[in-house]
């Protein structure tokens, strides 16, 4: 155990108290590790809830951050940029197939808001379908489908649409829930902040033919799924589902706040000019970011290296306090005796940094893509030192 492990959580006296802080203030990354002023390094398995894809201080694309910034820091959606050309042509390249148009936007929230705007401009309908335990953002429409919101922080007196919220891989509940009246249902693959849970494939093949059977539209949000997380570029494509709309965040540009909406040129070519719109989103910085990102993803195979290491992470970690493994590639839940916060805290003070979930007995991994199995090792290791610790 490291001496330095006895930091405080501290927060300054400006900031709002709303997160929960672990004891570990990080002044810089290097590969999958996080170090503090004190020198101590941490492996980080959980990648800053799946944002930073590359790991941390990746040569390529801080060099492109650095060479943008200095070239044109930002401009606005009103002037055309060649590097916002080169990034909505990587990325629509990167995922599924006939989703050739993209609108780029700053957050995962900002995607979905988006892509729900959309599937009820382009329906003219008045219902969504959304999953139980499903997580989609903290904006009006992300959270009116985001699962418990209402009960919990949702804060607005009433939502802009009415949801039916359906249980998981429920086909029965599905299918009593679309109906000619849906305009869209929203779904994560994996669902990230419920503890990693991967849908059934028939389940997800069933939402496919609801949508189709009703002509409502299929909104797969990859926010926390995508970037090749999952060990395929995006779960749409894994699972062999097509979406009409497709939203994307987090690993998007590495750590460069973005996000954006995937559409077939049939959605896009009915939006008039003013239909959709945002200062920031498509800005250059954040464009290099994302045409970096999968430049290196592509040319360092890390899908590959996803799927190779998340198989030695389910051979080797059901270990110590961990009973079962849920979810795909990069993106797991550890299902744990104890409490997952108390194995988390005892990771950490073993210098290992992993996540929570809103399942109190699931830990959750979001590491950065370029994780190897000698980091596996060092995980298992500590997994198995927690055998008889006090938890
Ligand atoms: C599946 C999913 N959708 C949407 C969001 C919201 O993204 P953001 O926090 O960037 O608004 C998140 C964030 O955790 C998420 O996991």
């Amino acid at each position: 155990m490291n001496a330095a492990t006895h930091e405080i959580a501290a927060v300054g006296a400006h900031l709002n108290e709303v997160y929960p802080m672990l004891p570990f203030t990080p002044v810089r990354g290097t590969g999958v590790y996080l170090e503090n002023a004190a020198g101590r390094r941490v492996l980080d398995l959980y990648g800053g809830h799946a944002v930073a894809a590359l790991g941390y201080g990746h040569r390529d694309l801080s060099e492109a951050l650095a060479r943008q910034s200095r070239d044109l820091v930002f401009q606005t959606n009103a002037l055309p940029l060649s590097v916002r050309d080169e990034a909505a042509e990587a990325l629509a390249a990167f995922g599924p197939p006939g989703l050739g148009r993209v609108f780029f936007v700053n957050s995962g929230a900002e995607a979905n808001e988006n892509a729900l705007r959309l599937a009820f401009k382009v329906t003219g309908r008045s219902k969504a379908v959304a999953m139980e335990h499903g997580f989609h953002g903290r904006t009006a429409a992300a959270a009116a489908v985001t699962h418990g919101a209402q009960q919990s922080w949702y804060g607005f007196p009433r939502t802009p649409f009415d949801v039916a919220f359906v249980a998981r891989n429920d086909a029965a509940a599905l299918a009593a829930a679309v109906d000619s009246s849906t305009a869209a249902v929203i779904i994560e693959p994996v669902q990230g902040l419920a503890g990693a849970f991967d849908f059934a494939p028939e389940f997800m093949h069933a939402v496919r033919a609801a949508c189709d059977r009703h002509g409502a539209l299929l909104i797969v949000d990859e926010v926390q799924t995508g970037m090749g997380r999952l060990g395929a570029p995006f779960g749409a494509q894994l699972y062999g589902v097509r979406p009409d709309l497709l939203t994307v965040a987090k690993g998007l540009g590495g750590g460069f706040p973005c996000g954006a909406v995937l559409m077939p040129h049939g959605i896009a070519a009915d939006l008039k000019a003013g239909a959709l719109g945002t200062t920031f989103g498509g800005g250059p910085v954040a464009c290099a970011a994302i045409k970096t990102v999968i430049d290196v993803i592509d040319r360092d195979h890390l899908i590959a290296n996803v799927r190779d290491v998340s198989s030695a992470i389910r051979a080797t970690c059901l270990v110590g306090p961990v009973e079962s493994i849920q979810g795909l590639g990069f993106l797991l839940g550890l299902r744990t005796r104890s409490r997952a916060a108390a194995v988390r805290d005892a990771l950490l003070a073993r210098d290992i940094l992993v996540g929570t979930s809103a399942d109190p007995h699931m830990l959750r991994l979001l590491p950065p893509l370029i994780l190897s199995t000698d980091h596996v090792k060092v995980l298992a290791a500590a997994l198995e030192d927690l055998t008889h610790a006090p938890l």
